[in-house]
């Protein structure tokens, strides 16, 4: 099976950018972690980070993968495009976050994309995206 993992907008900026949030982790040592994580799962992974809400509307159009783990970032509370496109596709989408948005302000606390989804996880740094991905594959596999 295959999951596409995409990145929204400022996580490239991951390690300078508000560490007391988000720790001093890269997005390129998430990525070694989800890609070593694909591999104990026995999953093929394609992973992408864009900055602009009409270049993941694409990537979600254009995947071909069986799941997707998103964490689609400040898009998360207010992308109708994006939680358009997910519904379109009709794939396992799994919403994650680094940070609990429930416990941070209020704005936060709203995901428009997580109704079409098939859950979020919120809170748990990296390993969020790891645990996106247990979900996804179990996902995947009850279909089958
Ligand atoms: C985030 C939470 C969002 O509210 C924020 O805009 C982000 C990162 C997270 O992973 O905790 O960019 O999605």
């Amino acid at each position: 099976m295959k999951i596409l993992v995409l990145h929204g907008p400022n996580l490239n900026m991951l390690g300078k950018r508000e560490p007391d949030v988000y720790g001093v982790v890269t997005i390129e040592e998430i990525n070694q972690m989800i890609r070593g994580h694909a591999e104990d799962i026995d999953a093929d992974v394609e992973i992408e980070q864009f900055n602009s809400e009409g270049e993941i509307v694409s990537a979600i159009q254009g995947t071909h993968a069986d799941a997707i783990v998103m964490n689609p970032g400040a898009y998360t509370h207010y992308s109708i495009a994006i939680r358009d496109a997910v519904a379109a596709v009709k794939l396992p989408t799994v919403e994650v976050h680094l940070s609990n948005i429930h416990a941070r302000e209020e704005f936060r606390h709203k995901s428009v994309i997580a109704p079409v989804c098939a859950g979020q996880i919120s809170g748990f740094g990296a390993v969020s995206y790891l645990l996106g991905m247990d979900a996804a594959k179990s996902i995947v596999e009850q279909a089958r």
